[in-house]
Parts: structure tokens; C-alpha cells; sequence
């Protein structure tokens, strides 16, 4: 699989081939989130995902890197969240939410503020396998001390494995990347995926806890 460039994500944007946009929120957020606190959540790359909202509607406050502009737009135009641009930030300017996001490069995202969840589902699996200590590196800075990563890791299938981003990322190749930076990975569960049958076949989905 060839590497992916933030053109080539742009593009895809422009293209509209953003098969990994759910219209539902994620399980393993739903399944893992932590009740009864009051989280600031960090969704690292993180389109237009409908999870963010999940997690503002809990009254926590949600921040989100991503290249796209177009996903941004999508994002707030879609789910009709009044918002204006401050500080870099497109900000939602409604009472009931506090969702920002950030347009560029997530490795250069401002690492002024430590979040109590970081939510990584799409992001670890989209960057460019050379990347992902870097990558490791860069959540670890975004992490309160005693914060919590919650991560989907994807392992496919050999058949189909021409066919993505997603990359392959396997519970070791986790472990390789967070470990190594003095962080604890746990798995927490697994499960099958078919619902991108066609494109990536029957897919992992191992549920993975990181914290200090
Ligand atoms: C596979 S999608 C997943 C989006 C989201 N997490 C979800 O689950 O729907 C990866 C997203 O990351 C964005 N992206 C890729 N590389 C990036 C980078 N270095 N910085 C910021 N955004 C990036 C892409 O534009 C794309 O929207």
C-alpha cells in the first residue's frame, strides 16, 4: 500500500470517497467512554466524524486535528452547528456544545492543552506506518498524566490488504510504537467488522486502552 500525502486525503475529500465515515457513533466509544466525568476529549485526524457530537452532547469538551478543510465545512454545515473561526480554531458557538477544530497538520497541532481522553478511531490506522512513532509521540505530549487513549487498531485480512488506508496495525505493532515511549497498552476487546466487506473484506478490530 502506497503511502498516503495530505493532498492525496484532500483529494479524497474533493472526491467524496470517504468510505470510513460512519453515519452511526462508534461502539467501542460508547462501550469504553468514561461515565460520570466530564472529559475534554481530543479527536486526532478526525474528519467529520458524528462521534465528536456524542461526546459534546455529554457536556464535554471536544478538540479535533484535521487537514481537511472540506471535512471541517462538511462537519458543522451537516449537523447544523452554528460556528465561527477564533485563534485557528473553527469554534461551534451554540451553548450546548464546545467542539473546536483545528485545520492542518495534526503533527503540528499545539500541544498547549493535555485532554483527559484522547479518541483514536481512524487516525493511528490512516497514518503512514514510517510515521507511527512520531505519531505515538505527538498523543503522548496531547495526554493528561492521567489520561487514557482509547484506540481501534485494525488487522486485515492478507486478500485484501492492497486496498486502503486503513493500514494494517496489529496489537504488536501498537505495543511497538507506545511502549517504546514508556506508555501501558491494554487490550481491552476484539471484534469482527463486514461493514466495509467489499472494499477491505471481513476486518479486526482490536479495542486498546494506552495510558502513563
Ligand atoms: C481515515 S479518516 C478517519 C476520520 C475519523 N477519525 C473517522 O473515524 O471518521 C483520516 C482523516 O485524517 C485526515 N488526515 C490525514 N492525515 C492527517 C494529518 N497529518 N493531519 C490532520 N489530518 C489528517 C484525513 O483528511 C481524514 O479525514
Amino acid at each position: 500500500m502506497a503511502d498516503m500525502k495530505l493532498d492525496d486525503w484532500n483529494q479524497r475529500w474533493i472526491d467524496n470517497r470517504i468510505g470510513w465515515h460512519r453515519g452511526e457513533v462508534n461502539q467501542t466509544l460508547e462501550k469504553y467512554f468514561p461515565s460520570g466525568e466530564r472529559s475534554s476529549t481530543f479527536f486526532p485526524l478526525c474528519g467529520k466524524t458524528l462521534d465528536m457530537i456524542w461526546v459534546a452532547q455529554k457536556g464535554c469538551q471536544v478538540r479535533g486535528a484535521e487537514f481537511s478543510q472540506l471535512a471541517i465545512d462538511q462537519f458543522f454545515e451537516e449537523n447544523k452547528i452554528a460556528n465561527k473561526s477564533e485563534n485557528g480554531f473553527i469554534h461551534s458557538t451554540e451553548s450546548s456544545f464546545d467542539i473546536a477544530l483545528k485545520q492542518g497538520d495534526f503533527f503540528e497541532y499545539p500541544d498547549d492543552h493535555k485532554f483527559e481522553l484522547i479518541f483514536d478511531r481512524g487516525s493511528m490506522v490512516a497514518v503512514n506506518p514510517k510515521d507511527r512513532e512520531k505519531y505515538a509521540q505527538k498523543i503522548k505530549t496531547l495526554l493528561k498524566s492521567d489520561g487514557k487513549v482509547l484506540l481501534q487498531a485494525i488487522s486485515r485480512d492478507e486478500e485484501h490488504l492492497k486496498n486502503g488506508p486503513p493500514f494494517h496495525l496489529t496489537i504488536d505493532d501498537v505495543k511497538n510504537s507506545y511502549e517504546k515511549i514508556g506508555m501501558k497498552v491494554n487490550v481491552l476487546g476484539s471484534y469482527d467488522d463486514r461493514s466495509s466487506i467489499d472494499r477491505l473484506g471481513v476486518i479486526k478490530i482490536n479495542e486498546i486502552q494506552i495510558s502513563f
